[in-house]
């Protein structure tokens, strides 16, 4: 998948995107992951980005010609063009999934007080990580680049990983746990060291539901 992140801040990527499991989706080239400066598609001294908002208001407002000026550049027929918004739709894995499907996406992140009302009109998607603000969009950027990659077809050693986990079946994951079977007093449950693989599925089917229960009740309305 290519991923062409539009952004004021480049350099902010460094670190979260050459990490770990990123690091090696970048290097398999299962993740081909461009980083633009919004000010590349700027022509005035002083690089302008943004303008006082029209009718007055605190702060500034990303104007519309550098960010349409990159989307013809950046994006063909196959872009989902994504913009980073509290205004947005919830992220959520479903969205990551969907988005895991396209082979390029644009990720336009905001700044200041946000984007011109009439970059909306070349957008697919408007996503939101939370319900708080942030200072701009890179950030968001990176949790949706993370979300998505992850899915993707080889990234994870072992694909089912990305199946049996938390929201993948409207549930949170179930209890997990490693050797040793006894730690201060703390006791693996027996279920998990006899090997009966059926009993062992049900009792973590039975936990996961129990445990969306009390903490998501919200995720099995759905
Ligand atoms: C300070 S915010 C602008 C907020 C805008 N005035 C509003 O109320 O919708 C600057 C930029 O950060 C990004 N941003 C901030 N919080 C976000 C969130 N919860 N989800 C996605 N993007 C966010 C967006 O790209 C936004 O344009």
């Amino acid at each position: 998948m290519k991923v062409d992140v539009l952004t004021l801040f480049p350099a902010m990527f460094a670190g979260p995107m050459d990490e770990s499991i990123l690091r090696r989706a970048r290097e398999s080239g299962r993740l081909e992951l461009a980083l633009h400066d919004l000010r590349d598609w700027t022509y005035d001294r002083h690089r302008t980005v943004d303008g006082a908002p029209y009718g007055g208001g605190p702060g500034m407002v990303l104007k519309p010609e550098p960010i349409f000026e990159a989307i013809d550049e950046l994006a063909n027929d196959t872009t989902q063009v994504v913009m980073l918004t509290p205004q947005g739709e919830p992220f959520r894995q479903a969205t990551a999934s969907t988005l895991s499907a396209h082979e390029h996406l644009l990720l336009l992140c905001g700044s200041y007080e946000g984007f011109d009302e009439r970059i909306r009109t070349r957008v697919h998607h408007e996503i939101s990580i939370g319900d708080y603000v942030l200072t701009n969009g890179a950030l968001p950027a990176m949790v949706v680049i993370d979300a998505v990659t992850r899915l993707l077809p080889g990234v994870l050693g072992d694909d089912a990983s990305s199946v049996e986990e938390s929201f993948s079946e409207n549930t949170l994951d179930y209890p997990q746990y490693t050797r040793p079977a006894e730690y201060r007093g703390l006791e693996v449950p027996e279920v998990l060291q006899n090997g009966n693989h059926a009993a062992i599925e049900q009792w973590r089917r039975e936990q996961a539901e129990q445990r969306t229960r009390e903490r998501r009740p919200d995720l099995l309305k759905e």
